[in-house]
């Protein structure tokens, strides 16, 4: 197993690029399922979760191309609709190929994805509006069994709870769909965005797109010709190179952004008393005279997002106070509490509360575990301002979504080297 030595400490200071969003990427690969043509997709991270993606396009009957940043990927010769326990397991967002695969082909089978190390993460939300839209569902053998042998039907969908992956997997469905589907308590997250636009340039007609209510108007399974795109900006990739440079109190200007999408972690940011420069394309965040506590909600976009709590949590470790974070989307995403109580922070759990002590820059470098993507990048962050070596092992999980962490930290001045164990 790899893992990576970082000697803390080190100035910080230039420009680091931020790569496609992977949380876009995997529903828009997805979507290729609903298409009779070749697709290039430019802008695709060059991250593990990707590669697993295409590996499960290449399984179902589909073919793809990948160089550098660029995918072709064309699916018309799909020829198994099942998504085995061997790719879900490794990545739950295998899910997001149910709801193209059954508007496509009548059926579909999903091995039921477990829960994982930030929550129990149920699907029923995505099984409960495909119900709606007339699909059967049963659960055998621990797979989703899902059939509508005479399509799926336009309807109306309630979501109880505003769920990212069921709207992407409802959108696609609702695509091919008979009719009208409307979804009300939609997520407006911009990978939701970007999802809806791919397929709305196809011709699908899309009312509401980056609102609560989406209105779809499906082509009783007629497929689409989906234009080739380029992916949107990582915002939760950029958010952490924000971080990286707070943490660090020093100028870091992060290019290739869409400001907008980062107008939560800007303004948190700010509050911390952080000066933030932007312009169309980029954001510079520059160093502060004091770094004030600051209090977090996660929620939906356009709130604060879960996928970027862990890295202000190493953040307010720094602060000068006492800060809160409240984690409302997950029930288990503070696995990186004890990890960053062994690097020396000051940190009380209390439920879904964490209360953070910022101790001005008293971590100490020691080994510590990634057990989440996310996690994972929060012990980075801590690391890069610790004194002395941080040994983070099970990197697997950074590689999973962040492309080239190792580069483009040392690009910007941090000691960062991968070894093997
Ligand atoms: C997406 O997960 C992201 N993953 C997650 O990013 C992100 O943390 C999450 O959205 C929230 O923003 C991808 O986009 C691939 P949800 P998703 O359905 O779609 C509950 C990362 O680090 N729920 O919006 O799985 C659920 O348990 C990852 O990149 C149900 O109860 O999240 C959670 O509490 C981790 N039933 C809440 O809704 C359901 O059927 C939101 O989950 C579906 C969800």
């Amino acid at each position: 197993m790899e893992y990576l030595k970082i000697l803390g400490q080190n100035k910080l200071s230039g420009a680091v690029s931020i790569s496609g969003a992977k949380n876009a990427a995997l529903p828009l690969i997805a979507c290729t399922i609903l298409a009779k043509n070749e697709i290039k997709m430019g802008n695709l991270p060059n991250v593990v979760d990707i590669n697993t993606f295409l590996k499960l396009i290449a399984k179902l009957g589909g073919t793809f191309t990948k160089e550098n940043n660029t995918a072709k990927i064309c699916t018309s010769n799909i020829n198994n609709t099942t998504a085995t326990y061997d790719i879900v397991k490794t990545m739950r967002a295998s899910i997001l190929v149910l709801g193209p695969i059954l508007a496509r082909f009548g059926h579909c089978e999903v091995s039921l994805p477990g829960g994982c190390a930030i929550g129990q993460r149920p699907v029923d939300l995505h099984l409960k509006a495909l119900e709606t839209m007339g699909a059967k569902i049963i659960i055998n053998h621990g797979y989703i069994e899902a059939s509508a042998p005479n399509g799926l039907k336009g309807s109306k969908i309630v979501f109880d709870k505003v769920t990212v992956g069921g709207t992407e997997n409802i959108v696609m469905a609702a695509a091919l769909a008979e009719g009208t589907t409307t979804i009300i308590n939609a997520a407006k997250e911009p990978e939701i965005v970007q999802l809806c636009e791919v397929i709305a340039s196809a011709g699908v007609e899309i009312q509401g797109i980056g609102t609560s209510t989406l209105i779809i108007e499906g082509t009783n399974k007629e497929l689409l010709e989906i234009k080739d795109f380029d992916v949107i900006p990582d915002r939760i990739e950029a958010g952490t190179y924000m971080c990286a440079a707070a943490i660090r109190n020093e100028k870091i200007k992060i290019e290739n952004v869409i400001p907008m999408h980062l107008d939560a972690v800007t303004s948190k940011l700010e509050e911390m008393n952080f000066e933030i420069l932007q312009d169309e394309t980029s954001v510079t965040i520059l160093p502060t005279d004091e770094i004030k506590p600051v209090n977090i909600i996660t929620t939906e976009y356009p709130g604060f997002p879960t996928d970027m709590q862990a890295q202000f949590m190493a953040l307010a470790t720094q602060a000068n106070g006492t800060s809160t974070i409240d984690e409302r989307l997950f029930e288990n995403r503070f696995m990186h509490v004890s990890e960053l109580l062994r690097l020396g922070a000051d940190i009380h759990l209390n439920g879904n509360t964490a209360t953070i002590n910022g101790k001005n820059g008293t971590l100490n470098g020691t080994d510590v575990m990634a057990t989440d993507l996310r996690a994972s990048s929060a012990l980075v962050l801590a690391a890069l301002v610790a004194s002395g070596e941080t040994n983070i092992h099970r990197i697997y999980h950074l590689d999973r979504g962040y492309e080239d962490l190792e580069g483009k930290l040392t690009k910007i001045g941090a000691n960062v080297k991968r070894f093997t164990e």
